[in-house]
């Protein structure tokens, strides 16, 4: 096995900062995310995201992107028995994530405040047990397509840590992003839309809370599409 010690390439194009911080959360981003900070094993595929917790969880899941954090938030008060990591480089929405953790004793987060391809990479093949993209920056230039998180390298790290029969949930309200997603997604062999009709991913399931992106969307008259995708 190769030690990495080349820079990782970051695929970040987002800001990573807005606005400063209120003194709580400045207060909660010095002192509670070191101690729920994911750190990067230098060698890939070696990291067991079980062990990130004391509870030791039997399953694991990852958000991508969570934004302000309220569906990561929602998923780890619903589900205590499961280990939910976290990746979002944007800082002020890690602060108000570690704001909802701190307010609901939320003790099964952990978070990596940064490239999610990064944790990707050092993720155990089949170790994830739920995979959710919502509302990944559209990048709708077409320039910028190349930006978008689905793409055909991203995949095979989904795919590479999802465990088989395991679900990748991905929403969007930008028709052209879901069209570019499922495009990616009949180009593999290893992931399965679950669609049988529209219905499927027009209506929003019970357990997949809308997040600030899709609840913005609705009300500007653009319903997301809640797009579920089982590893083969
Ligand atoms: C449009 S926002 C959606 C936020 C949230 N999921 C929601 O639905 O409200 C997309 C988020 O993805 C994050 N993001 C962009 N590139 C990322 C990457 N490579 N790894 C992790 N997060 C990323 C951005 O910082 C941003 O917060």
């Amino acid at each position: 096995m190769t030690i990495k010690n080349t820079p990782r390439r970051r695929h970040v194009h987002g800001r990573t900062k807005g606005g400063k911080l209120s003194p709580r959360k400045q207060n909660l981003c010095d002192e509670l995310l070191p101690q729920l900070r994911v750190s990067i094993p230098e060698r890939e595929n070696t990291l067991a995201p079980c062990d990130l917790f004391a509870s030791k969880p039997a399953k694991t899941w990852l958000e991508i992107g969570f934004g302000g954090g309220e569906h990561l938030a929602w998923q780890a008060a619903q589900n205590p028995d499961i280990g939910l990591v976290g990746c979002e480089p944007f800082l002020n929405g890690t602060a108000k994530l570690l704001v909802a953790i701190d307010e609901q004793s939320l003790s099964n987060v952990r978070i990596h405040d940064d490239d999610a391809v990064e944790i990707l990479e050092a993720l155990a093949p089949q170790s994830i047990d739920r995979l959710f993209l919502l509302h990944p920056d559209p990048w709708p230039k077409k320039r910028h397509h190349k930006r978008r998180f689905i793409n055909q390298r991203n995949l095979d790290l989904l795919a590479k840590v999802l465990k088989p029969g395991c679900e990748l949930r991905f929403a969007s309200d930008i028709p052209h992003y879901v069209a570019w997603t499922l495009k990616h997604m009949a180009m593999r062999t290893d992931f399965v839309w679950t669609a049988q009709c529209a219905n499927d991913w027009r209506t929003r399931p019970v357990d997949w809370p809308a997040t600030r992106y899709g609840q913005k969307a609705l009300r500007e008259g653009r319903p997301p599409a809640h797009l579920r995708f089982v590893k083969v």
